[in-house]
């Protein structure tokens, strides 16, 4: 029998998929959006909601899914949410950022559709508009593998969503006001796990339930605006399996930290005396430790945790020491978007080196975050539109900052920031940060290669120092205060695919940009067309629609 087939025929008797789409099962999803009151940290403030929960529900998909998420903006305000680190293969019109999307106008509804291609493991959404991020509309989303693909490791007893993060009682309205007169967003209030923090007055609810003598897996993501957060379990060890969508070396951690946008996969077994537990995340990096608790229960167990919890590391060494440590397990089998035998990365010569240096800037008196120069704004005409309707000369400029820092920055310029790739290319990027906060970068569209993550200052002889056997292929990556980070990505994703900070002020105040990466051949088999129903605003409304590209 066909595998396809045969596939599809598994789902269907699985129950859990309707009808199929060029072989591979669609799911659907309906999502109404709204205001409500949350209190991560005690303090009632206006959230985001998705049908009514918060955090928002988890999408729960398998390798080659067509998922279909039809949205109800019920918000006052536009909204887009993006699906962080779903690669969207030749479709870039579904990324969700503001730079390939129209925003969704309050009281109407869109409806995405994207296909999760050759990918496994643990992703999350949340909303790029406004800083709608503060207030919620975030979750989970996992992507198994195909029924036929092995899993390096038996299938756990059950699987949970934690979405850690910062948080900050002022609301984001609050919190947009103060970035809009230019001034520093300041100090989280606290840190949350799945928008709650444990009393610890014996009365908590448990947030996962476990069976003793089995194990579970525990899929974590950083959804927060700006803080780094630590997660441990009191009285067990995590074996990390899954990166961003790679299959680890699974080595056991006492805890691990979860850089801002970061996502990974542990399996944790219930082999302690059957009680209550701590699940622990505490802020890293910031001058007071900001701790959430919650419990894990054993069913049966008898009894409340213990009051002691264990501890966060200290510096931030530690943390980049625990990045030397993930490596990507090469033998284990999975779904990979890069092309057969592009994992050989370390043999492909780079056909270009960008380096991007993130530094903090006054204009006219206002803080803005810059990258080599230029402060981001999003223009009214989504970039990729303006692109694809031939009007890109009149909404920005491309490669109008240079591939590497300037010496000296003078004026910073507040545009758009394109930078254009020639596909196919095989690119270095290093991430520069002078500063003395700490950075994390994500690219859309891509998995790279995350080779180097060092202190001081990057040059071409640190080259020698990468990791080119088994670095992981993932899609964030975070650098120390003056540190750098370097990662390789194949230009084969044709499309307009958005970098940004994950550090959200940082993002909100310009330090993102994007690099288009066009077939020259304008072909379907390396790009989507623009589908019918595509969201149009700014200068390209009016416009005819351009004719579609050819098979
Ligand atoms: C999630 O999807 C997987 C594989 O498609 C399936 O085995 C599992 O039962 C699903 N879980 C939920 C909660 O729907
Ligand atoms: C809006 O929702 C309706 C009802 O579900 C659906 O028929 C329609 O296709 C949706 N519109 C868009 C643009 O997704
Ligand atoms: C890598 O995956 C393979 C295949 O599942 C497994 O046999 C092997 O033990 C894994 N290696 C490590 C170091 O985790
Ligand atoms: C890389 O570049 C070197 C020097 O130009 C050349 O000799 C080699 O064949 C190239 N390797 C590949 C894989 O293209
Ligand atoms: C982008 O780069 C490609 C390949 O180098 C080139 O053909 C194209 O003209 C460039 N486009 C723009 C707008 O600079
Ligand atoms: C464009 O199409 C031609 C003919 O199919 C092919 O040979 C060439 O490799 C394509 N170019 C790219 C960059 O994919």
């Amino acid at each position: 029998m066909d595998r396809l087939i045969l596939i599809s025929m598994l789902c269907l008797w699985a129950g859990s998929m309707p009808a199929v789409h060029g072989g591979d099962p669609i799911i659907t999803f309906e999502w109404k959006v709204t205001y409500g009151n949350v209190a991560p940290l005690g303090v009632p403030v206006k959230g985001i909601l998705i049908n009514g929960e918060f955090p928002g529900p988890n999408i729960n998909s398998t390798t080659n899914n067509n998922v279909e998420i039809n949205v109800f903006n019920n918000l006052d305000e536009p909204l887009l949410f993006t699906w962080h680190g779903i690669q969207n293969r030749k479709n870039s019109w579904q990324d969700g950022t503001l730079g390939t999307m129209c925003p969704i106008l309050p009281g109407t509804n869109y409806t995405y559709h994207f296909q999760v291609k050759d990918q496994i493991g643990s992703y999350m959404y949340y909303p790029v508009t406004d800083m709608h991020r503060a207030a919620g509309g975030f979750g989970g989303l996992r992507i198994h593998s195909r029924p036929l693909i092995p899993v390096p490791y038996d299938q756990p007893a059950d699987e949970f969503t934690v979405m850690v993060g910062d948080w900050f009682n002022k609301g984001y309205t609050t919190l947009k006001k103060i970035l809009d007169s230019g001034r520093n967003l300041g100090r989280a209030d606290g840190v949350h796990i799945n928008g709650k923090n444990a009393k610890g007055d014996g009365k908590d609810e448990p947030l996962f339930t476990m069976e003793a003598g089995k194990t579970y897996r525990y899929r974590f993501c950083n959804a927060g605006i700006k803080t780094a957060v630590n997660v441990r379990f009191q009285g067990h060890t995590m074996k990390l399996v899954e990166m961003e969508g790679s299959h680890m070396v699974q080595n056991s951690y006492e805890s691990i930290d979860v850089h801002v946008g970061m996502c990974f996969t542990v399996l944790v077994t219930a082999d302690q005396e059957p009680m209550d537990y701590y699940l622990v995340a505490s802020s890293r990096f910031t001058k007071r430790e900001l701790t959430a608790t919650g419990i894990v229960r054993y069913m049966n167990g008898k009894g409340g945790p213990k009051p002691d919890l264990p501890k966060p590391p200290v510096g931030w060494a530690w943390s980049l020491n625990q990045f030397r440590t993930f490596r990507w397990n090469l033998t284990a089998s999975a779904a990979r978007p890069n092309p057969q035998g592009s994992y050989k990365y370390g043999g492909i010569n780079i056909t270009r080196t960008i380096r991007l240096a993130n530094t903090a800037e006054k204009v006219d008196g206002k803080l803005r975050y810059a990258i080599n120069g230029v402060s981001f704004v999003e223009p009214t005409t989504p970039l990729k539109l303006a692109e694809y309707y031939g009007v890109a000369d009149k909404v920005f400029k491309y490669n109008n900052i240079p591939d590497e820092p300037p010496a000296q920055i003078s004026n910073v310029a507040l545009e758009p920031i394109v930078v254009n790739i020639t596909y196919k290319d095989f690119i270095e990027v290093i991430f520069e940060n002078h500063e003395t906060a700490i950075q994390s970068w994500n690219i859309d569209g891509y998995a790279f290669f995350a080779v180097a993550i060092e202190t001081g200052t990057w040059s071409p002889d640190k080259r020698m120092n990468y990791n080119l056997l088994d670095a992981v292929s993932r899609h964030t990556i975070q650098v120390f205060p003056k540190s750098w980070a370097a990662v390789f990505i194949t230009f084969d994703n044709a499309g307009m695919w958005n970098i940004r900070s994950e550090v959200w002020d940082r993002h909100y105040l310009g330090q993102q940009l994007y690099f288009s990466s066009l077939s020259p051949n304008r072909s379907l088999r390396d790009e989507y067309n623009m589908r019918d129903g595509t969201l149009v605003c700014g200068i390209v409304e009016s416009m005819p629609k351009p004719p579609p590209f050819s098979s």
